[in-house]
Parts: C-alpha cells; sequence; structure tokens
C-alpha cells in the first residue's frame, strides 16, 4: 500500500518522495547539519556521504557516525559502497536497523581507491555483480534498494541502459544518474541525453545529476529528459535556496546570513563548540561566493568563537544597505560595506 500518495512527486515503490529537488550525496558536505538545512529549505529526499561496506561488518567504529541522523529526518538513503554482493548485503542487514528509508548502492565512485578495487563506478564493469547484488538486497532486506550510477566507466563502455535494465529486473527501485562516465570524474558537461534514453529504457523513478545550478537548469533538466527528480550536488553547497527554486542572485544579504545563521546552530548541536564552528569555515566561503567582502569573510573563519562570529554576521548585515540583491553586492567593490 502506499503512503499518502496524493501530492506525492514520485515514489521510491512505496516511499512518497513530495518534490523533484533532491540533495545528492556528497561525502564531507552531506552530514547531518547540512542535511538538515538543506530540509528547511526544500531537498525532498536526502542521501548520506557514502560509507565502505565492510566498515560496516565489526564492531562500532567512526564510519558508523556518517549514518547518524536527527530525528524525524525522512525520507533518508543511506548510500554504501563495496565489491562484494555478500559484503554488501551483510553491511545493508546490519545498518537497516538503524532506520533509514531506502539503502542506496554507489555505483559512481571515480577515485581510484574506490573505483580500481572494483566498488564504486568499477561496480560498472561488472553486470553480474550488479545483478546478484540487487537481486540478494531486494529479497533479504526490507526498504527499497535504489542505485546510484555513471553512463559508464569510459565514452567507449557507456553501459547505463544495461545497466539501468539489470537495476530493474533485479529489484532496485530507483536509479539516480550522474551523466558522465567514471572517466570523466567532474570535467566535460554532464549528457543529458543519457537521462532521457535511461528514462525511456526503464519503469523505475530516475534521478537526473550533473551540471544543475540554477532554478532553471532544474526545469530545464526535466524538461529536457522527463526525469522524476533533479538531484544537486556541487551547487547546493552555500546554495539551500535552489531546493525552494530561488536564484541565488535575487536574494538579499538577509536571507544568506538567516541561512547561515540556522546551518551553524545545526553545526554547533551536532559538532558541539568549537568543532561545529571551524568545521562550518568551509561552508562560510560558499555563502559568500560572488560577493565582494573579503574583510568580512576573513573576520568570519578566523574567529574560534561563535559568538563572535554571530557579532560578525550582524554588523555584517547591519552595514549592507537594505533590499540589495546578492546580485548587486557581487558588483560592488570591496570597501563599500565594510564592518567597522
Ligand atoms: C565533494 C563531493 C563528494 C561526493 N561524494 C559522493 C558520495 O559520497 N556518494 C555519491 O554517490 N556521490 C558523491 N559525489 C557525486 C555527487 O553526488 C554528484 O553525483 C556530482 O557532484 C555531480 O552532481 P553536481 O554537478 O550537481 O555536483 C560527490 C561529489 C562531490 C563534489
Amino acid at each position: 500500500m502506499k503512503q499518502e500518495t496524493a501530492n506525492a512527486a514520485f515514489h521510491v515503490r512505496d516511499i512518497p518522495i513530495h518534490g523533484k529537488i533532491i540533495l545528492a550525496p556528497m561525502a564531507g558536505f552531506s552530514d547531518v547539519p547540512y542535511r538538515a538545512l538543506c530540509r528547511a529549505y526544500g531537498s525532498a529526499m536526502n542521501y548520506t556521504e557514502f560509507v565502505p561496506a565492510d566498515a560496516l561488518l565489526g564492531r562500532r567504529n567512526p564510519m558508523w557516525n556518517k549514518l547518524n541522523i536527527k530525528e524525524g529526518e525522512s525520507p533518508i538513503v543511506f548510500q554504501i559502497f563495496g565489491n562484494n554482493a555478500q559484503t554488501l548485503l551483510r553491511a545493508a542487514q546490519r545498518i537497516e536497523e538503524l532506520g533509514p528509508d531506502i539503502i542506496d548502492i554507489n555505483m559512481g565512485c571515480s577515485t581510484r581507491k574506490v573505483s580500481r578495487r572494483g566498488a564504486g563506478a568499477g561496480m560498472l564493469r561488472q553486470p553480474a555483480l550488479i545483478a546478484e547484488t540487487f537481486s540478494l538486497l531486494s529479497r533479504h532486506i526490507s526498504v527499497p534498494i535504489t542505485g546510484k550510477i555513471r553512463l559508464g566507466w569510459s565514452d567507449e563502455q557507456r553501459n547505463f541502459v544495461e545497466i539501468g535494465r539489470i537495476l530493474e529486473d533485479n529489484g532496485a527501485s530507483l536509479v539516480a544518474m550522474h551523466a558522465r562516465t567514471k572517466k570523466q570524474k567532474y570535467d566535460a558537461d554532464a549528457d543529458w541525453d543519457a537521462i532521457a534514453e535511461l528514462k525511456q529504457a526503464v519503469t523505475i523513478p530516475v534521478i537526473g545529476n550533473g551540471d544543475v545550478r540554477t532554478p532553471a537548469d532544474v526545469n530545464r533538466m526535466i524538461a529536457h529528459t522527463g526525469c522524476d527528480g533533479v538531484m544537486v550536488g556541487r551547487a547546493a553547497i552555500g546554495n539551500p535556496w535552489i531546493f525552494g527554486r530561488q536564484s541565488r542572485g535575487d536574494l538579499q544579504f538577509s536571507d544568506i546570513a538567516s541561512a547561515m545563521r540556522l546551518h551553524l546552530r545545526e553545526m554547533l548541536s551536532y559538532y558541539g563548540n568549537p568543532h561545529g564552528l571551524i568545521l562550518f569555515r568551509k561552508h562560510t566561503k560558499r555563502y559568500f561566493l560572488r560577493i565582494a567582502a573579503k574583510k568580512i569573510i576573513s573576520a568570519l573563519v578566523q574567529t574560534p568563537d561563535s559568538d563572535e562570529f554571530l557579532r560578525i554576521l550582524d554588523r555584517a548585515e547591519t552595514a549592507v544597505p537594505p533590499h540589495t540583491s546578492i546580485h548587486h553586492l557581487g558588483c560592488l567593490h570591496e570597501g563599500e560595506w565594510v564592518i567597522d
């Protein structure tokens, strides 16, 4: 029985997904605080960072922390990777107890360490392993099993249609595709025609991914490919407004400051103080992308004191002329609105 079917954009088996824009899994970024922020701004479904299946078999270790979730965070997808179907099954059985809505197998990671061992994008070269993994997991795990893939290993080995069909035939409930090959890593334009081709080839929902930077891109990808959902990765860092289809350039500085305060609060509550503040520094730089404010940024990323951080942010907010869009601020010269 499908729950709350009305108003769902699509379903992952019986799980309704209320929206089309989804935060991509990103190691080092999609942690509990950032997912909470993106959820608040409209991400319809969140993935954890990927976790190696073999680290989930023995005693609890720090890798397990990547599967922490905030109370009420749903739908949440736990993402794991490995190169052995039995190991992936045992890991999935263990983590199922932690309450994920969905378990996803990463078949897209292009880093040498992962893919050369036949895990991540390395799985794309082993269709039989993919079939075995999904057949085992979909029979023995009660939550839906999904896969995140790339176009293939290389231009000569673009097998995403074959892999999509294998996933579907072996019980996968959704396929997300980053429309580049393993060899392309993050270079070259994402091939949205391929997402359209995959959508035509399977009946399970398809999430398109790659090169979505603006709300207009979201609409363009949906129109171009017919995909059920759009996954946003790098363009969502420092820019959670994309989930509400708002352009960052149209915002005012007060919008940025509000998101930063909420994000920092989540960081401090999850990681503690000042660790959460230190980890927040990489996000601070991204919130200030294309805003002419070198002095403010350097003051924000240097202070070890979260109260001081908030004071600097307050002063910056007061210094910015009201009703000034971020687009306009980006055009200002350094010094036109500095603190003190
Ligand atoms: C820093 C970083 C970490 C990533 N970590 C993961 C991961 O853990 N699992 C995964 O499936 N993809 C991971 N990816 C890939 C993204 O999910 C996404 O497929 C890719 O960035 C393309 O989307 P984009 O153009 O919207 O960024 C990562 C990407 C980046 C930039």
